[in-house]
């Protein structure tokens, strides 16, 4: 490896750094001189932007993806006693979201070349007491919503689509979020339209947005941030015990706008992907796989699988090396039954996951955001080609 490395060390290029822009800021500035910083009018306005965009029935923000996901299994109905199946490649909060609506997460393993849940293995883990299927469209790739939607339909399923990474990704045409009974986004600082932390629920059913919207603020009657409006006093009813999981308007400030330039930060990091993939076609890593022509990949995570027997240096080496270069890098994720508690809980056990467990092990993603600069993707490119050569 040459001496020196690729950025100074002040220069450091933090993964998933957002790309934030004055507008943004001119709004946030806004809702505090306003003094609503709670949940108002922006919300609403984020809502109806989101739900447009998506071309979904029924949008409600909340504040996270994690939340989305819990509302939308209680809405579901799913509970104690049903099991919920989804993918070992997914951030612990899928997992999690089942387990804390107190049902049971099963996992179907992966399709090694696209990450995504794979619908045969779906299949083979149905039995009487699944109640729903939670697919991951994995770093913005869509899953394959013909064959879920399929058996869903045929063991008479609910769908909830975990769209964290895929505000802009479509499968045949649909946008993602519309296959299932509900999609859940996120607006995580690093993920691909921010409010810092956010999220939001599209639902096909008017009923099950309302139930969502109630249950996201203590389960009060509708529109109970109303009540200290000049529109006079209004009072609620508790109708169930529900969560503190409202956005507010200063988060809704933040993505208005970002929301607003969605679709040029994805053509950035379409050119991006495009420039990596050429970057790295020679290196001995894996890169990601082309994505279907028939669908529109969200472009969230560009990840590089890191084999030692091919690369000279396994995953975590290379992660070593790459910090060393003065760039951040991430693994999305080490597989789920990776992870202690769950293999206490569930009894799961890695090998029986056979591709998320080696994606897991070999798995790096590195910067990808629109905000990076051709000088810092060339500085990205650099430093994998050193340390891989
Ligand atoms: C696949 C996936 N699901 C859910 C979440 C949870 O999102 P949030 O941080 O908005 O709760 C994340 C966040 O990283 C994620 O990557």
């Amino acid at each position: 490896m040459k001496n020196g490395p690729v950025r100074s060390k002040e220069n450091f290029l933090v993964f998933g750094s957002p790309a934030i822009e004055e507008d943004d800021i001119a709004e946030v500035v806004d809702s505090i001189r306003s003094g609503w910083l709670g949940t108002g009018p922006k919300v609403a306005r984020f809502e109806e932007a989101f739900r447009a965009y998506k071309r979904a029935d029924h949008a409600v923000a909340v504040n996270s993806c994690t939340a989305a996901l819990h509302l939308s299994m209680l809405a579901s109905g799913v509970g104690p006693g049903d099991e919920v199946i989804t993918t070992p490649m997914t951030f612990c909060a899928s997992v999690n979201a089942i387990i804390h609506a107190g049902a049971t997460p099963v996992l179907a393993d992966i399709d090694a070349r696209t990450m995504n849940i794979d619908p045969a293995a779906v299949e083979a883990k149905i039995t009487p007491k699944t109640r729903a299927i939670l697919p991951v469209h994995f770093g913005g790739r869509p899953c394959e919503m013909d064959a879920l939607s399929d058996i869903a339909k045929r063991h008479g399923l609910t769908v909830v689509e975990d769209c964290a990474h895929a505000i802009e990704t479509e499968y045949h045409g649909k946008p993602s979020g519309s296959f299932g009974d509900f999609g859940c986004f996120s607006f995580y600082v690093t993920k691909n339209v921010i409010t810092g932390e956010g999220g939001m629920v599209t639902a096909r059913r008017e009923a099950d947005a309302a139930r969502i919207k109630i249950l996201a603020l203590h389960g009060m009657s509708k529109d109970a941030w109303k009540r200290f409006s000049d529109a006079g006093y209004v009072h609620y009813q508790v109708t169930e015990p529900g969560f503190k999981y409202n956005m507010m308007d200063i988060q809704a400030a933040i993505g208005i706008h970002q929301l607003e330039r969605v679709e040029r930060y994805w053509k950035r990091r379409e050119a991006l992907w495009r420039r990596y993939n050429e970057a790295f076609a020679a290196l001995p890593v894996q890169t990601p796989a082309d994505p279907d022509p028939r669908t529109r990949h969200g472009y969230h995570l560009y990840t590089l699988l890191i084999d030692e027997a091919c690369a000279g240096i396994d995953r975590d080496g290379f992660l070593n090396a790459i910090q060393a270069q003065n760039i951040g890098a991430g693994v999305h994720y080490l597989s789920i039954p990776e992870h202690d508690y769950y293999r206490r809980r569930f009894g799961w056990n890695p090998d029986d996951y056979p591709n998320a467990k080696r994606v897991g092990r070999c798995t790096v993603s590195i910067p990808f955001s629109p905000k990076l600069t051709d000088a810092d993707a060339a500085d990205v490119i650099e430093a994998v080609t050193r340390i891989v050569s």
